[in-house]
């Protein structure tokens, strides 16, 4: 069997601190949002733990960035290089998501170092961590300290605007936060990518094909 080096260290440690933060921010969030209907915590202890775990993961995203940009794991995330081939790989993998999969088709993705992620995934991944992050952590600097930051604000609209976008992407990654897992546990065992992302390794031999 071989095992292939997909996941390099500071990529899962950034990974589970993200995931459990993601959770918090999750569960402190919708406190503040339905502070009348939910009683969890008091507002001002979900607004403070809100604060606090959302700039550890803003240091966080940094580890992610600055790793893949100075490493050369970021041709990870841009293997295929023609619009074409990459909108086909992705139709074949939804196929096989939505249908094949049912009927135990094998996984047209085949796994290498430099090819973790199948079409799908660098797509959905690179839109997540280069816009909808970084998004999220600039709408929630803004609303962190309203006043401090109201001329950035009002240019972009006011605070309603501001806070619109921010609830957006929360209830985006609410759901993300479901269908993430369950895609990652479509491998050769519900368990291999959880393994994986643990470890670092990913068995080649049984999965030919992965998520
Ligand atoms: C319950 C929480 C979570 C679990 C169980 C989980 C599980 C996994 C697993 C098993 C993988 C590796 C295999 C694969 O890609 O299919 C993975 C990769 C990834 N996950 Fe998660 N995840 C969780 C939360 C999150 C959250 C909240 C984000 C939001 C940004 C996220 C973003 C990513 C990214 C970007 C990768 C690819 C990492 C890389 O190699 O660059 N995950 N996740």
């Amino acid at each position: 069997m071989q095992r292939i080096y997909v996941h390099p260290l500071p990529v899962r440690i950034w990974h589970w601190i993200n995931a459990l933060g993601f959770i918090a921010l999750i569960v402190t969030g919708v406190q503040i949002r339905y502070a009348g209907l939910i009683g969890l915590m008091s507002f001002r202890t979900a607004v403070t733990l809100h604060n606090w775990i959302g700039l550890v993961l803003i240091g966080n995203f940094f580890v992610w960035f600055f790793f893949y940009l100075f490493s050369d794991k970021i041709k990870v995330y841009h293997p295929e290089l023609s619009p074409m081939k990459h909108f086909r790989a992705s139709f074949r993998q939804l196929q096989f998501y939505g249908y094949g999969i049912f009927k135990g088709d094998p996984n047209p993705h085949h796994i290498s170092a430099y090819h973790k992620f199948n079409a799908m995934q660098s797509m959905t991944y690179q839109i997540i961590m280069l816009l909808l992050v970084p998004l999220q952590i600039c709408t929630g600097i803004l609303l962190w300290d309203v006043r401090r930051f109201s001329g950035m604000v009002e240019l972009l609209g006011g605070v309603r605007v501001v806070d619109t976008v921010h609830v957006l992407i929360f209830i985006f990654f609410t759901a993300f936060i479901f269908i993430h897992p369950y895609l990652a546990s479509l491998g050769h065992t519900p368990t291999a990518h959880f393994k994986a992302m643990f470890t670092g390794y990913e068995d080649a031999e049984d999965d030919p094909g992965r998520t």
